[in-house]
């Protein structure tokens, strides 16, 4: 057994070396969607600014939602500033970071055999504009017009509009999130994989797209004395929010016997639970509580995805629960009666990584990285 599994390592290092050798750019192919910012972009006219304070000083609600969200913080968000030192200040980060290229201070281009990456000092680098991250303006701004989701022309506003389709479907937030697999050689998906994870489940089945969970629709007007009209707030909740974590699992317990079988299902979430970062896994603890208030572990999990990234990208293990997906486990009904409780924490990553990057790469933010979002909930035990 141990021979088997040694030769077998050693295999797979070979080939991983082989391949190696022969040409890791070919694995690590570059695209125009991970390459490319968005040309520079002027201030429409009747505009102040690109500046996501000067469009709120009209929409002034939709500023104050997008304010709190990570899109705000794209930039100045201390893990990202953390990893991209890291990262050695790749640029290529930046395309998705701050996708106009006024944020950028270099302007990348990919070479014509897609191999080579060139980039150049960029003249019109703007870097008040670079700390909004992803502003209204990376949206919704294209060539001196604001783009937006209204068909019917009615809208009366200050400056030149035109309705855009991908602000009604998933295309608009699949430029980000989500990095199609051909990118990556050997893996079925690429890293950044939430769009097309959303693309399959119970939520694709009913018609579901990224705004109906991540931007909640509500009937108010653009600007203060203008009509009421169908919008959604810029808030984009993730796994930084308590509340839009606590929608993920849902619990059946059942009496068999001695056991007690449990299924765990990922019944709101339209990705994988967790999505996107690879860093980041959540963890289940079932316990039991007896007429004592002695509580005992009956079981605990981890949802987390494994990934090797050098010299090849490898996923090679994935637990996580699709949309819809659910995981029926048995344990062992405990001998003394009681109840059946779970806790549940969201980890942004491990304690390893954060001294890592608090020792090497001057991490600072406070920011807790542990998030218990399920606090002592009772699971019903059916008979
Ligand atoms: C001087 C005030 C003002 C400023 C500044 C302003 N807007 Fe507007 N905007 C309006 C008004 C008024 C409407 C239309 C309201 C209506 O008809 O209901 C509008 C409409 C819109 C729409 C809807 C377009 C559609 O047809 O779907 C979007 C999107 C938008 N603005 C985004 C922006 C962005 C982004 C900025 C900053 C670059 C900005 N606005 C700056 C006042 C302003
Ligand atoms: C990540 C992309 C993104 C960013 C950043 C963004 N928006 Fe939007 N915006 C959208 C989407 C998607 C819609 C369409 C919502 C819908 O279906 O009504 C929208 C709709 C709008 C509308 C039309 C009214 C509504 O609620 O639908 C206005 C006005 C608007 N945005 C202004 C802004 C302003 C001002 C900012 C910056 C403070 C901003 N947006 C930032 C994606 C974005
Ligand atoms: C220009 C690229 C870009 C676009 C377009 C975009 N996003 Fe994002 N989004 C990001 C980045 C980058 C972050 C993480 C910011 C950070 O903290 O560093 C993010 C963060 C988020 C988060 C929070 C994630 C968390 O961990 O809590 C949600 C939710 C989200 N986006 C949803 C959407 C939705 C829905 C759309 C489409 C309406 C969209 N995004 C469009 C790049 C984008
Ligand atoms: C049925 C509702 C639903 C739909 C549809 C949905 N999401 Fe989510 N999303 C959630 C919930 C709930 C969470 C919190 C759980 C989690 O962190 O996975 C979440 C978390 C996230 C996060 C934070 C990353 C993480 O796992 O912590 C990002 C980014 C995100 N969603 C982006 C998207 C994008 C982009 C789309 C469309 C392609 C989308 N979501 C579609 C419900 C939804
Ligand atoms: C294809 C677009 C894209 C590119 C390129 C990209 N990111 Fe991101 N990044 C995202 C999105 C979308 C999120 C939102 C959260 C998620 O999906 O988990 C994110 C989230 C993050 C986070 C987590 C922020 C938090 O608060 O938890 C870090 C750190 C990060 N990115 C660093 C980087 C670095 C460093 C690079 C360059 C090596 C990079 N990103 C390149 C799209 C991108």
């Amino acid at each position: 057994m141990k021979k088997i599994i040694i030769s077998s390592l050693f295999i797979f290092i070979l080939l991983i070396l082989v391949i190696y050798l022969l040409n890791p750019k070919e694995i690590y192919q570059l695209n125009k969607k991970t390459t490319q910012f968005v040309d520079y972009q002027s201030a429409p006219e009747g505009t102040p600014s690109l500046r996501a304070s000067d469009c709120g000083l009209c929409h002034s609600e939709i500023y104050h939602e997008w304010q709190t969200s990570l899109h705000s913080k794209a930039f100045i968000d201390p893990f990202f500033t953390a990893y991209h030192k890291k990262d050695n200040q790749d640029p290529t980060c930046l395309v998705c970071h701050t996708p106009l290229s006024n944020q950028s201070p270099v302007l990348i281009n990919l070479s014509d055999n897609s191999k080579e990456l060139k980039s150049r000092v960029n003249p019109d680098f703007d870097p008040e504009l670079q700390k909004e991250g992803i502003n209204c303006a990376g949206c919704h701004v294209r060539k001196g017009v604001i783009y937006g989701p209204y068909k019917a022309r009615d809208i009366k506003a200050p400056h030149p509009v035109a309705f855009e389709q991908k602000f009604l479907d998933k295309t608009l937030c699949k430029q980000c999130h989500e990095v199609p697999s051909k990118d990556f050689s050997l893996m079925k998906e690429g890293i950044c994989s939430t769009g097309m994870e959303s693309d399959t489940g119970i939520w694709a089945a009913r018609g579901f797209i990224c705004q109906d969970c991540h931007m909640p629709a509500i009937e108010r007007p653009l600007m203060t004395g203008f009509p009421s009209r169908s919008g959604r707030k810029h808030l984009w909740p993730g796994g930084y929010s308590t509340q839009q974590l606590q929608k993920v699992f849902s619990f059946k317990a059942q009496k068999i016997n001695d056991k007690i079988k449990l299924t765990i299902s990922n019944s709101g979430a339209g990705h994988m639970a967790p999505t996107g970062d690879t860093d980041r896994f959540i963890i289940l603890d079932f316990f039991w509580q007896d007429q004592h208030g002695k509580q005992t572990i009956l079981k605990t999990i981890k949802f987390k995805r494994q990934v090797i990234w050098q010299p090849i990208m490898f996923v090679f293990s994935d637990n996580r629960l699709g949309p819809g997906q659910s995981l029926t486990i048995n344990l062992s009904a405990p001998e003394t009666p009681g109840k059946l409780f779970v806790n549940g924490v969201y980890h942004v990553m491990t304690d390893k990584s954060l001294k890592r990057l608090r020792d090497k790469y001057k991490l600072t933010s406070e920011q807790p990285i542990h998030r218990p979002f399920i606090n002592n909930r009772q699971i019903i035990i059916k008979k």
